[in-house]
């Protein structure tokens, strides 16, 4: 862990009413542990159906990640910094899947939510995403917890796919439904929208691994801190491990800040750097690396360096 200044907050856990609610279809399903079930069918040896009870009987696990929002899939490069940090409880989703025993045709995991509604022009929709076989085995988990208290009703009680290293648009609330199958599904959340072109490539992805990024929470953008040594700080993430953070001040040059490893879990990392604000307004911007090399774009795509303006100011 690296220290903190008491004067900037840390909110390595992000309390569960400041996580933001992205449903892109109305309202929330209304579903209860009494009356909830799972059906896991398609290309499986042993089609099931799981109610609560049979979930809690499985193997357990408990892990912090990244919940990160895309953006709007109507206009995927804006930025709209939408990020949080939660714990997670759940079963892995391998549990499931051993149970059914997928078939060796199967490639694909289609996993739907039960809410339904109208999106970009299409009416009666689920909510539908998909993930390679081997990728939802290995990551998955189907989660009923979210730090330390059942999942609240906006954020897919009681039961929701995570994928950790993944953006939320991955991550199913109120999953009723997992099919296997042969092919991905064509649906607007598939294969219509929540696509994108990465860069330097040509071919279209779906919207899955987080990008690199990074966001300032200290000092709180368009306010006042007093003149003199202040701490800089935020987190950093991405799907794989941050490995360096840079800050810069002003017109100055990138300097590099103070950076806690990653843990064996997809959090975020912290970064700070103390750094003399004369008196005035300034502008603090920050950008990450990864483990893969890849850096923040300075602008123009959805993960392009967090800037923000603060006064510092001479006290009495
Ligand atoms: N799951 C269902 N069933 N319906 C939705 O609209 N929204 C997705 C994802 N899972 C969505 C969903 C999107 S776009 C995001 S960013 C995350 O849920 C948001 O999760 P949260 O509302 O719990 O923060």
């Amino acid at each position: 862990m690296i220290r903190t200044d008491p004067e900037t907050p840390d909110v390595y856990l992000t309390p569960v009413e400041d996580v933001f609610v992205r449903n892109h279809l109305g309202p929330h399903p209304r579903l209860d542990t009494d009356t909830w079930s799972l059906s896991v069918e398609g290309l499986v040896e042993r089609p099931l159906r799981l109610d609560f009870r049979a979930l809690e009987g499985l193997p357990q696990t408990r892990f912090t990640a990244v919940h990160e929002c895309f953006g709007n899939p109507l206009h995927p490069t804006v930025p709209t910094r939408a990020v949080t940090n939660v714990e997670w409880a759940g079963v892995p989703l391998a549990e499931v899947l051993e149970l059914a025993g997928p078939r060796p045709e199967a490639r694909h995991v289609w996993l739907e939510g039960a809410d339904r509604g109208d999106f970009a022009g299409e009416s009666g929709l689920s909510f539908l995403k998909d993930l390679p076989l081997a990728e939802a085995r290995a990551e998955v988990v189907l989660a009923h917890g979210m730090n330390g208290e059942p999942l609240r009703p906006d954020h897919g009680y009681p039961v929701r796919a995570v994928a950790p290293r993944m953006f939320g648009t991955n991550s199913v609330k109120w999953l009723t439904r997992i099919v296997l199958a042969a092919e991905r599904p064509e649906h607007v959340f598939t294969t219509r929208l929540y696509t994108r072109v990465l860069p330097g490539e040509s071919v279209v992805r779906p919207v899955r691994e987080k990008d690199v990024c990074s966001k300032l929470l200290a000092p709180k953008d368009g306010g006042t801190v007093p003149a003199g040594v202040r701490e800089l700080a935020g987190y950093a993430w991405s799907s794989g491990e941050v490995t360096a953070v840079e800050v810069a001040v002003d017109d100055g040059d990138w300097l590099p800040a103070e950076l806690e490893r990653r843990g064996p879990h997809p959090s975020w990392q912290r970064f700070r750097l103390r750094h003399h604000l004369a008196p005035g307004p300034h502008r603090i911007r920050c950008r990450a690396v990864d483990a893969a090399g890849r850096v923040q774009p300075l602008t123009g795509d959805r993960n392009a360096v967090h800037e923000i303006r603060v006064t510092a100011v001479v006290n009495g």
